[in-house]
């Protein structure tokens, strides 16, 4: 009998170059093609919240999230509104893995053209929810956007705000004005960023509103295409995972009600059973993270299931 830690893949360690890990991807070096370097990126089924990876995998996690953004990254080319690194979702050959190997990575995988990343996470915020909605109730602004006052938790706000934060190579991003972001980057690239973000995330919000889902907020990452030398050129690329339910507040447009906390197809329910345990002394944020319960792995899946179902409906 299948048990559901069968498929599991908490992290890996393929015979490739260059491996890093990030809190939920596993990155390798591939051989560079005509246009320059490539990457290997392997979805695994770790999961993090506040910044922490939880000491056990969510069994499939990874393949929901592989599917979920190669869905958008087809939905997005399809309108040309900016490369993306995406070079295929097919398992290139690995030598020297065996059989089981290979079927454990098959749909977690994505090859990706490398780029150098620029240090700056772009949010897009259409309602009013997480650091956002926290932020404007101690100071009727997000991000040095001020908002009007008398607004709830969880409310759409009158046009999606773009909040861009830094990308802490350790402990948690901050958000950042978007002059201070211009300060670190440089603001014509700044603004460039922007308007693609906010962009990017009115055509994925008016997509997913469609299909019962509201996207409330997202981040994106970009990046600068690297050359056949390894240097960087001024190709901007889409980077990363998009539109994710872990990069993403996706909350059921049929459940959708200002003024509380949403029910979530996101990490929201992971990290409202974390949130118990930080008000009764029994964490405190920091690692390591507890180990989930199974009623917790499966709801959680569920969600990331849902989302996927509700998005992309042929997907498996
Ligand atoms: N095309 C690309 N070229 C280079 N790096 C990339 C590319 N696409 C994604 N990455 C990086 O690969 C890593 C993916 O791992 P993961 O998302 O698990 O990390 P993370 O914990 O979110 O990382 P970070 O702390 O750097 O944000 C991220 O650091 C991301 O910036
Ligand atoms: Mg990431």
């Amino acid at each position: 009998m299948r048990t559901p830690t069968d498929d599991a893949v908490f992290e890996t360690h393929l015979p490739l170059d260059g491996r890093r890990q990030g809190k939920v991807r596993d990155v390798y070096d591939l051989a560079p093609d005509s246009k320059g370097p490539r990457l290997l990126l392997v979805a695994s089924d770790r999961i993090s919240a506040f910044d922490v990876v939880m000491p056990n995998p969510i069994p499939g996690k990874g393949r929901l999230l592989t599917s979920i953004a190669s869905g958008w990254f087809d939905f997005l080319r399809k309108r040309n509104i900016i490369k993306d690194h995406v070079l295929s979702t097919e398992l290139p050959t690995i030598q020297g893995i065996d059989e089981s190997l290979i079927n454990s990575l098959r749909g977690r995988t994505m090859t990706c053209r490398s780029a150098r990343v620029v240090a700056i996470e772009c949010v897009a915020r259409g309602y009013l929810a997480g650091s956002g909605w926290a932020e404007y109730q101690s100071s009727s602004a997000v991000c040095g956007v001020s908002l009007p006052p008398g607004l709830e938790q969880c409310q759409r706000l009158p046009t999606p705000i773009f909040s861009p934060a830094t990308k802490a190579v350790e402990g948690h991003d901050e958000n950042i004005s978007f002059e201070r972001a211009g300060e670190l980057v440089g603001v014509d690239l700044m603004r460039r960023l922007r308007d693609l973000t906010l962009n990017i995330y009115s055509i994925a919000a008016e997509y997913a509103f469609e299909r019962g889902v509201i996207l409330a907020d997202t981040k994106f990452e970009f990046g600068f295409a690297l050359d056949r030398n390894g240097d960087v050129t001024d190709e901007l690329m889409l980077v990363d995972e998009v539109l994710t339910p872990d990069s993403s507040r996706y909350w059921p447009l049929a459940n959708y009600k200002p003024g509380q906390d949403q029910p979530s197809f996101d990490k929201q329910f992971l990290r409202n059973w974390l949130l118990q345990l930080v008000h009764s002394g029994a964490w405190d944020k920091t690692p390591p993270g507890p180990e989930v319960p199974s009623d917790i792995i499966a709801g959680t899946l569920a969600r990331y299931e849902e989302a996927l179902q509700k998005l992309f409906p042929r997907s498996k």
